[in-house]
């Protein structure tokens, strides 16, 4: 192994995964390793200096990364989405709460042992969320941080309590000890994400998953049926932008940061704005709106869009992809390009 410090990446065979894999292997700043559930496929090995097949609640594996790398920073992406959650949520609990529970703990002894913060990066998402009406969610718009955290999901509550777990452990973790003034904590940094579309992978378990099911399914010349009706709208973002936003926080001075957890908005389209750019894309597309009732419940009680101001002051966040660059230079010529491969 290297001299270079080591990043943990957990969740790494999800979509944000494999995404971030690419991009810090690129950039050659951290040996990675990482733990899915899953074993990475052949071709994203070679990126990592060391891959884990196991899960997130098993501490015993934990302890063990945890002696034998020296982990600086933890990309924590391993979950279970939206719609998983609930059709089992007390599983979305362990993953999501507990299971972040055991991270936060490792890197917090880590913190401890190298004597500097581990930097703890963790997504959150527009499910943390929740607008009580359809028209209380037009009246609000984008969203600040603080507003309608009202979540309706088992996924959306663990993901707000995590925020508040991440926070508690940089803060005010066993503030009772002796010592525990000025004692090393880890750094956590939080981002609530939009639904993602990746050109390369479909998100499995979520509710944002129309967008991308959408697109994927019309590359293919597949019909789709989509479980939201036309009229829904929440914000989205292209894959490469919520790369960059995590290491775009990943980087920011602590000093700058004033919260545990950021907005990051690019762009807000309804179901049916989104058919429309599939369609011009890929003419022949198939689209049906057959919309599922407890799946189109969730995704209006996402708000419509983010404000994402305090990311843009603070850190200096900016999409690089807003909605035209987002379809006409990444999603539709990437995704052509793969299914033609
Ligand atoms: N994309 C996620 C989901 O649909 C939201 O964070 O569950």
């Amino acid at each position: 192994m290297s001299n270079r410090p080591v990043a943990l990446i957990t969740g790494a065979n999800g979509e944000i995964g494999r995404s971030l894999l690419e991009r810090l292997h690129q950039e050659g700043r951290y040996d990675l390793v990482t733990l899915d559930l899953t074993p990475l496929p052949e071709r994203y090995r070679p990126l990592c200096a060391e891959t884990y097949a196991g899960n997130i609640l098993d501490r015993y594996l934990l302890d063990q990364l945890a002696a034998h790398h020296q982990i600086e920073v933890v990309f924590h992406l391993a979950a279970l989405l939206s719609t998983r959650g609930e059709r089992d949520p007390e599983l979305a609990h362990q993953i999501n709460v507990e299971g972040t529970l055991h991270l936060l703990r490792m890197a917090q002894q880590l913190s401890l042992r190298l004597g500097r913060s581990v930097k703890f990066i963790f997504p959150s998402s527009i499910a943390v969320y929740g607008m009580p009406s359809l028209d209380e969610k037009r009246r609000l718009g984008r969203v600040r941080e603080d507003q309608g955290l009202e979540p309706i999901t088992m996924y959306g509550i663990n993901k707000l309590y995590a925020e508040h777990l991440g926070r508690y452990f940089m803060r005010h973790y066993r503030a009772l000890a002796a010592g525990a003034e000025g004692a090393i904590r880890l750094d956590f940094r939080g981002i609530r994400f939009p639904g993602l579309i990746s050109a390369e992978t479909v998100p499995t378990g979520g509710t944002s998953d129309y967008g991308p099911e959408m697109l994927h399914a019309a590359a293919q010349s597949k019909p789709y049926a989509c479980f939201v009706g036309p009229e829904a709208r929440i914000p989205f973002m292209a894959m490469p932008d919520a790369v960059r936003s995590l290491l775009g926080l990943l980087d920011a001075p602590r000093e700058q940061l004033t919260l545990p957890s950021y907005n990051v908005g690019a762009f807000s389209l309804s179901a049916a704005e989104i058919a429309q750019r599939v369609k011009a894309a890929f003419p022949g597309a198939e689209i049906t709106f057959e919309p599922d009732p407890a799946r189109a419940r969730i995704v209006d009680s996402w708000p419509e869009d983010l404000d994402d101001a305090r990311a843009r002051d603070d850190w200096g966040w900016n999409a690089v992809y807003g909605v035209d660059r987002a379809f006409d230079e990444y999603l539709v010529p990437s995704i052509r390009a793969r299914y033609q491969r």
